[in-house]
């Protein structure tokens, strides 16, 4: 078969072990998943209840429009119906905004490490990619992505904050920034993580777009919704932007329980700011932890920190592992000699600390 040129070289999303697999290979009690972002709170209790009495026609197909959710959704961040874009997950919305924009005869910019299916949708359309490397504080570096910008490119990716570092931009750096990029140059600002955000001066990016019509966010249900089953994310942007990307979409590519869940979960805001505070005072901990040992952390504005470990990634990750702890290896995410931990409950994160200590004693404890 001609299989497209641009698929030599790529690899197959592989996922992260599962608590099953985990629990039996080394005949655990209890495993903890601490390696996708997931909330550990779950979703609101009242999102659980709906899911019960939920009147879903199993035979029709979903609304297209996805108007229920549109309508609320769009009301509570206080934009046009038209300026919203519904996605099977955010994912999907890379995808969507990748084949509409970047083919071979473009490039496109992105910090590394970030989320890495920015690059893998890029590749598959045979873009030229521009990698920017993030400052030694894993910020973005919004100068070198200035300069990397030329004539073709089509698209800029700003993870923000970013994954797997965890940093957000300042406002008025990301400000500044958007004001310089070219106006023919769609900037996707991907705020999967922004519920957690307690950074003082942070500036609701959704007062940029009538500015900057040529940016465009990205939202999920995914993370502090506590409902990444159903994979339902979302893009804000200005509607001819929307327009074009609409264009791409495949008629009915989110499902019937999903948007009537996410549209649940929209009137359940309580329960996104608990989620928000006990993530923080998580958080922490992780951060006191880190300085107490001498390990570097970056600072993060998100549901998981990456902190240095005393040895080799993978080796730490397998540790943690055969404690319990399903944790991501910074040799896989572009970081090595760091994992990538998500934040759990007060007593994951107490047990997750001690299975820490475990390692740290073992391999990197000064005497
Ligand atoms: C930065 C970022 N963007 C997008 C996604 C995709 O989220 P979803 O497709 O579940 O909405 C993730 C998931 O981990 C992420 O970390």
């Amino acid at each position: 078969m001609n299989w497209k040129k641009a698929l030599d070289g790529i690899t197959p999303y592989k996922p992260g072990r599962s608590i099953e697999e985990v629990t039996r290979m080394y005949g655990l009690k209890e495993v903890v998943k601490l390696a996708s972002n997931e909330n550990p709170y779950g979703c609101a209790p009242s999102v659980k209840e709906s899911l019960a009495s939920a009147a879903i026609q199993h035979e029709i197909y979903p609304d297209g429009y996805a108007s229920a959710l549109r309508s609320k959704l769009t009301q509570k961040l206080g934009v046009d119906e038209e300026a919203v874009l519904f996605g099977n997950g955010s994912d999907e919305i890379i995808m969507i905004i990748t084949r509409a924009l970047l083919g071979t005869d473009t490039n496109t910019v992105m910090a590394t490490p970030t989320f890495p299916q920015y690059a893998h949708n890029a590749k598959i359309a045979g873009a030229e990619i521009r990698e920017v490397t993030l400052k030694d504080n894993g910020q973005h570096d919004l100068e070198g992505f200035l300069k990397a910008i030329d004539s073709e490119t089509a698209v800029i990716w700003i993870c923000n904050p970013n994954n797997p570092t965890g940093n957000l931009i300042p406002s008025d750096a990301l400000e500044a920034f958007l004001g310089q990029v070219p106006p023919n140059i769609l900037v996707v600002l991907d705020e999967a993580y922004i519920e957690y955000v307690m950074a003082p001066g942070y500036i609701d990016s959704v007062t940029y777009l009538e500015q900057f019509p040529n940016v465009i966010l990205l939202r999920t249900f995914s993370k502090a919704y506590g409902l990444a089953s159903y994979r339902v994310g979302y893009a804000i942007g200005h509607p001819a932007v929307i327009s074009n990307l609409n264009k791409v979409r495949n008629p009915f590519n989110n499902n019937s329980i999903g948007l009537a869940i996410a549209e649940k979960a929209l009137d359940d805001e309580a329960f996104i700011e608990q989620c928000r505070k006990l993530n923080h005072e998580q958080r922490k901990r992780f951060k006191h932890y880190a300085d107490e040992k001498k390990l570097h952390l970056f600072d993060s504005e998100t549901n998981f920190v990456l902190i240095e470990v005393p040895n080799d990634s993978d080796d730490a990750s397998e540790k943690l592992l055969q404690q319990g702890f399903i944790v991501r290896s910074g040799n896989a995410l572009g970081t090595p000699g760091y994992i990538r931990v998500t934040i759990g409950s007060e007593e994951q994160t107490s047990k997750f600390l001690k299975a820490f200590d475990t390692l740290w004693q073992s391999e990197g404890s000064p005497v």
